[in-house]
């Protein structure tokens, strides 16, 4: 057996337990990043907005980390990537607060008014907070506690909410840019294919269930 042949037939809990802790460290990437430029007085002329530009494409490229990995599972069929799903949603989650915080603290220290103002005046910080709000019931519902006592399809109906907590991220994100719209469209692409991969997936286990209960029927009759 080749080394590759290796590496692919390993088994999922051997995959998992060598490179969780790896990948786990990698996440953190970001936030020791920007600690570290910010005991170094690196972060620019306005450190507020590089906290906040940093933070938010951090959450953004979670959220689609997250949607990616059932499609990357299935056509690589390396089954053990379910593991970190939960993990990389959290992140989106982690990276999602310290964004809201830097807006709410540092920005704003906590002064209602002119929160309140902020919202009345950019419409795209209300996309914002819908986004990071669907995210709370997907975090609180993240363990495989919440998973046994809901039930798995009910969990993954509510865990479907993180198409939307995106999309209401791709919009605040085309909202708040003035000019150049590049990146914001690359996510909401990656987005669109990622939902369009779900729907494809959806409609092709649907035939096939139609089919197999059309057989099961002509083999009775
Ligand atoms: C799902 C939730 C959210 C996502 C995915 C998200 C994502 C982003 C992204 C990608 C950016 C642009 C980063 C860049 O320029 O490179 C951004 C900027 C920003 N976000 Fe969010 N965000 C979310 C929630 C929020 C919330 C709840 C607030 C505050 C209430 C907020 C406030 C801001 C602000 C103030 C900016 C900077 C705007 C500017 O440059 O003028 N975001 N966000």
């Amino acid at each position: 057996m080749t080394a590759e042949e290796t590496f692919l037939s390993a088994r999922p809990e051997y995959m998992l337990r060598y490179f969780k802790p790896v990948i786990f460290l990698a996440c953190l990437g970001p936030v020791a990043l920007l600690t570290w430029d910010g005991f170094r007085g690196n972060l620019g002329a306005n450190p507020i907005e590089a906290i906040t530009h940093s933070t938010g494409d951090c959450t953004m490229v979670f959220l689609l980390m997250t949607l990616s990995v059932t499609p990357l599972r299935r056509l690589t069929r390396q089954y053990w990537l379910i593991g970190v799903r939960r993990m990389f949603g959290l992140f989106a989650f982690f990276y999602g607060t310290l964004h809201l915080m830097t807006w709410l603290w540092l920005d704003k220290f906590f002064a209602v008014h002119e929160m309140l103002a902020d919202i009345a005046k950019r419409r795209f910080i209300t996309a914002g907070m819908t986004g990071f709000a669907l995210m709370i019931p997907l975090a609180v519902t993240s363990t495989k506690w919440a998973i046994r006592k809901m039930g798995g399809k009910r969990w993954q109906a509510l865990h479907r909410l993180i198409y939307a907590t995106a999309a209401a991220g791709v919009i605040h994100y085309i909202w708040l840019v003035k000019a150049d719209l590049r990146k914001p469209l690359q996510y909401a692409a990656l987005l669109g294919v990622l939902m369009a991969y779900r729907i494809f997936a959806w409609v092709a286990s649907r035939n096939g269930r139609v089919a197999v209960a059309a057989n099961a029927g002509t083999s009775q009759g």
